[in-house]
C-alpha cells in the first residue's frame, strides 16, 4: 500500500516542480530564445527517455566507479559528465571558474593542460554513496553529445595524426600497427605515429581490444562514459549547438553573470561532412561493423544514420 502513496507524492511533486519551471521561464521575459531552446531541450530529453524504454533491456544498479567522469560544482548544485571530443576541454575550465573561490576569472587564461590535471576539479566518485546519492538527487545534472562519427574521425585526427601526441601514438598507435598493418617496417612499429582511419577502424572492431582493457574515453561511446540510461541528465547539450545550449545552461544554474561559455575562435564546427571524407574508404562490411558499435549514440541522442554510410 505504501508504494502507489508514494509514487502519487512523488508524481505531485514532479508536476509542481514542473508549473515552477513553466513560471520561471515565462517570468525571465527578455528570453524569448531561451523559451525556445527549453523547448527543443525538452525534446530531447523526452527522446532520451523512450530510446532508453525501447533499447535498454537491462538495468543495473549504478557503482562510484561508473561515476568518474561526473564533475561536482557543490557551489552551484551541478553535475557534468564529460565527453572527450565534445568541448570538454572549455566546459571543464568553466567549471573551474565556478567553482575556483575566484582563483580563476576568465576560463580562456586557464591553459588547455591545467583544466585536465586530475584534482582539480572533484569527480562524484570519490563521495561517499549518500553523498553521491544527495547530489544525484539534487542537482542539476547535464551532459553535451555530439554526432558520433564526427566526434570519433576528430579523435582519430587528434591523437593519430598530430606529430605532438607521442603518449598516444607509442601506447595505441604501435599497437595497432602490429596487429592491423600487414608488412610494418621497423620504424612505424617502433613509433607508431602514421596509424591510418582504416587501421583505427580495425581496432575498434576487433573483439580482442574491448577484451583487453577499456576504450581509451576519446573514443568510448558516450553512453558508456555517462550512463544517460541510469542517470537522469536534466540537460543533453549538443555540440551541433553549442554555444546556445551552453548559455542557456549557465543561466539555469545562476551561473551566468559569474562565467561566459568561451566562444570558440576557430571554427571547429559545421564540420558537417569531415567525416564522410574519412569513411568514404573504408569497405561497407567495416562501415556496418563500426555503426552497430556506435549505434547506441545515435539512438539515444536522436542522430540519424549517416547518409554518407554504405550499410546495405
Ligand atoms: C530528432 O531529429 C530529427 C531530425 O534531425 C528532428 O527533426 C527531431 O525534431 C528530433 N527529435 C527530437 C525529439 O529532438
Amino acid at each position: 500500500m505504501i508504494k502507489p502513496k508514494v509514487g502519487r507524492m512523488f508524481l505531485a511533486t514532479c508536476v509542481g516542480s514542473f508549473f515552477i519551471l513553466i513560471l520561471y521561464f515565462q517570468s525571465n521575459s527578455r528570453s524569448l530564445d531561451q523559451s525556445a531552446v527549453a523547448s527543443v531541450l525538452q525534446g530531447r530529453r523526452g527522446h532520451l527517455d523512450e530510446a532508453c524504454r525501447s533499447y535498454i533491456r537491462k538495468r543495473r544498479v549504478l557503482t562510484p566507479e561508473d561515476l568518474r567522469h561526473l564533475i561536482v560544482d557543490d557551489k552551484h548544485g551541478l553535475l557534468y559528465c564529460y565527453v572527450p571530443k565534445v568541448a570538454c576541454t572549455n566546459w571543464k575550465r568553466v567549471l573551474m571558474v565556478l567553482t575556483g573561490d575566484g582563483r580563476y576569472r576568465n576560463p580562456l587564461a586557464i591553459p588547455a593542460n591545467e583544466a585536465h590535471v586530475p584534482g582539480r576539479l572533484r569527480s562524484l566518485s570519490e563521495y561517499s554513496t549518500t553523498e553521491i546519492n544527495r547530489r544525484l538527487r539534487k542537482y542539476l545534472k547535464f551532459i553535451f553529445v555530439r554526432e558520433p562519427f564526427e566526434r570519433l574521425v576528430s579523435a582519430y585526427r587528434n591523437k593519430f595524426t598530430r606529430n605532438y601526441n607521442t603518449a598516444f601514438h607509442k601506447r595505441y598507435g604501435t599497437k595497432i600497427i602490429r596487429r592491423h598493418r600487414a608488412d610494418p617496417q621497423a620504424e612505424a612499429l617502433e613509433k607508431g605515429n602514421d596509424v591510418s582511419f582504416e587501421e583505427f577502424v580495425y581496432y575498434l572492431v576487433d573483439p580482442r581490444t574491448q577484451k583487453e582493457e577499456p576504450f581509451n574515453e576519446h573514443w568510448e561511446r558516450v553512453h558508456s562514459l555517462c550512463h544517460p540510461c541510469l542517470i537522469h541528465y536534466d540537460v543533453v547539450g549538443k555540440y551541433e549547438t553549442l554555444e546556445q545550449d551552453s548559455r542557456y545552461l549557465l543561466k539555469l544554474a545562476g551561473a551566468d553573470q559569474e562565467v561566459q561559455f568561451p566562444t570558440s575562435s576557430k571554427s571547429t564546427r559545421t564540420t558537417g561532412d569531415m567525416a564522410a571524407k574519412f569513411f568514404d574508404n573504408i569497405s561497407p562490411f567495416y562501415q556496418k561493423k563500426l555503426y552497430n558499435l556506435y549505434r547506441m549514440d545515435f539512438l539515444l541522442f536522436n542522430y540519424s544514420t549517416p547518409a554518407y554510410l554504405k550499410l546495405r
